[in-house]
């Protein structure tokens, strides 16, 4: 049925472009703040140990030989080593899901990678006299992440485990051209017309999921948005509608069956209302779907149990039978993962892993991780069961292992709430401890120790232009700022 058309200053769409382009810093609260900055920390620290993933080297390798010339914005992880300002959002936010290590949100997104590498870059590529302080960074950022959480919130649909588009290629570029308006200082009409472009831009089939092509999703989705921003900023126009669902024909509802939008309010002086102060963030302890971090836990309570009995190790010898009682949900059930992507999406995979070492740590997805006999043998004896009271939806499900001794003896782990859950956070030391692995593999401990400060001073750096720029992307460039002198690699 086609609705009945709002004047042009009631629709929806207007009502986000008021708010990207007149929300401001005093509108972020201190636990805003905070969390935000955390976001920024540990994204900055899976980016870069992105950075060593064959899927990383693949797109760069892409990006240089196709558009090497224009080369301003720096890359995670490899000195001296730019881009094009759209690329290195790209290559970025690859490297951000090339392990599957990066933030989820509720209703289910990443939000950081779509948003973090596009603001990175635009910074590099804004003149000296018009960088962004940084506040007025972190403000872009929560920006980024505000409409990206307020556009899932317009669907049921959205607040289970996907089935058609990968979220992060769908809101993912819309906030990154939320993000990159704000940054750009666009108008109110501008800012709309970005979110319009960016729609056009927008949708990545789930099918992609478990492949290599996933990390694309996010890289594309950052490049995409601030490209659709730029366009903006030139004056290119789009519908102004696009997120009404008003017109009979296919805006942004395009992507949800249940859509149903609501216009974005500005806040007033009294009222938190960043989605990220009522919804922390879950940040990930090990680098694969945020799915296998409760059936993880749940099979690592079990390990610890197993390893009190006998000799300090778990056999397979000793199982005769493995139940995981997880929700039905197709993509990330993979009895038998033939690759990384694919055990970074398999329950089975990462239960018998938790089981068999008690933790499940990068290492997990090694070649020859993935290979051991003993792991293997562990695979065949699992079977799965999706309870009714078990949704494939990351804010009520559960993950239960059940494992049976030959001989009889059931051993069970349960995990309602894993730690790094948005109702569990991860201690500031274990975000710091997770950014200090992730950079620590590819950059010496000092420059990681300086990054903390940095991103711990965020919201105070007033002239933050050579902190964004050179300090946060790593460029070798010399720099008379003293925060960033320590920081170069
Ligand atoms: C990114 O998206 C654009 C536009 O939708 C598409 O043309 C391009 O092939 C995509 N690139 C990658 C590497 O995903
Ligand atoms: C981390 O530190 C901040 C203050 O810097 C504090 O407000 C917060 O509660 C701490 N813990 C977490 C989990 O954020």
């Amino acid at each position: 049925a086609v609705l009945k058309r709002p004047a042009p200053e009631d629709t929806v769409t207007a009502s986000f472009g008021k708010f990207i382009s007149e929300v401001k810093p005093q509108h972020l609260s201190s636990v805003v703040l905070h969390r935000s900055k955390r976001m920024v920390l540990d994204s900055i620290g899976v980016g870069v140990i992105g950075s060593t993933t064959d899927v990383f080297e693949l797109a760069l390798q892409h990006c240089q030989h196709m558009y090497a010339p224009d080369d301003i914005s720096s890359v995670y992880g490899r000195r001296g080593t730019r881009l094009s300002p759209t690329l290195a959002a790209f290559v970025n936010g690859v490297a951000t899901h090339s392990m599957d290590f990066d933030d989820t949100w509720h209703p289910a997104t990443h939000p950081s990678g779509a948003v973090l590498p596009a603001v990175l870059a635009l910074s590099d590529m804004m003149s000296a006299n018009s960088k962004p302080s940084g506040l007025d960074f972190l403000l872009a950022f929560n920006i980024g992440v505000e409409i990206q959480g307020r556009l899932m919130r317009f669907s049921n649909e959205a607040n289970n485990i996907p089935k058609r588009f990968h979220p992060p290629s769908v809101v993912g570029t819309m906030g990154s051209a939320a993000a990159c308006a704000r940054l750009l200082s666009l108008d109110p009409s501008q800012c709309s017309h970005a979110l319009a472009i960016a729609t056009s831009l927008s949708g990545a089939p789930m099918a992609n999921a478990a492949t290599q092509s996933k990390p694309l999703h996010i890289g594309n989705a950052s490049r995409l948005g601030l490209e659709a921003a730029l366009l903006a900023s030139r004056g290119l126009e789009a519908s102004s509608l696009v997120l009404d669902a008003v017109t009979g024909v296919a805006g942004f509802n395009a992507f949800y069956e249940d859509y149903v939008p609501q216009p974005l309010e500005l806040p007033n002086d009294d009222s938190h209302m960043f989605l990220l102060e009522e919804q922390d963030m879950a940040f990930k302890r090990f680098p694969a779907h945020l799915g296998m971090h409760w059936v993880a836990d749940a099979a690592a309570s079990v390990h610890k149990i197993l390893v009190g009995f006998g000799p300090g190790t778990v056999s397979p010898a000793q199982v005769q039978d493995i139940l995981l009682r997880v929700p039905k949900s197709k993509y990330i059930n993979r009895p038998f993962p033939g690759s990384e992507y694919e055990a970074r999406h398999s329950f089975q995979f990462n239960a018998c892993s938790a089981l068999l070492d008690g933790e499940v740590t990068v290492q997990s997805f090694t070649p020859a991780a993935l290979r051991r006999p003993d792991l293997l043998a562990l695979l065949s004896r699992v079977r799965m069961e999706h309870p009714q009271d078990n949704p494939a939806n990351f804010n009520s499900m559960y993950g239960e292992v059940q494992v049976t001794l030959v001989g009889g003896d059931i051993l069970k782990g349960h995990c309602d709430t894993f730690y790094g859950h948005w109702r569990n956070p991860l201690t500031n030391e274990s975000l710091r401890k997770k950014f200090r692995n992730n950079a620590g593999a590819v950059l010496p401990s000092e420059k990681v120790e300086r990054l903390i400060d940095v991103v711990e001073e965020l919201d105070r750096l007033g002239d933050f232009s050579y902190t964004i720029s050179i300090c946060l992307s790593l460029l070798p460039v010399l720099t008379n700022t003293e925060i960033c002198q320590n920081i170069l690699i």
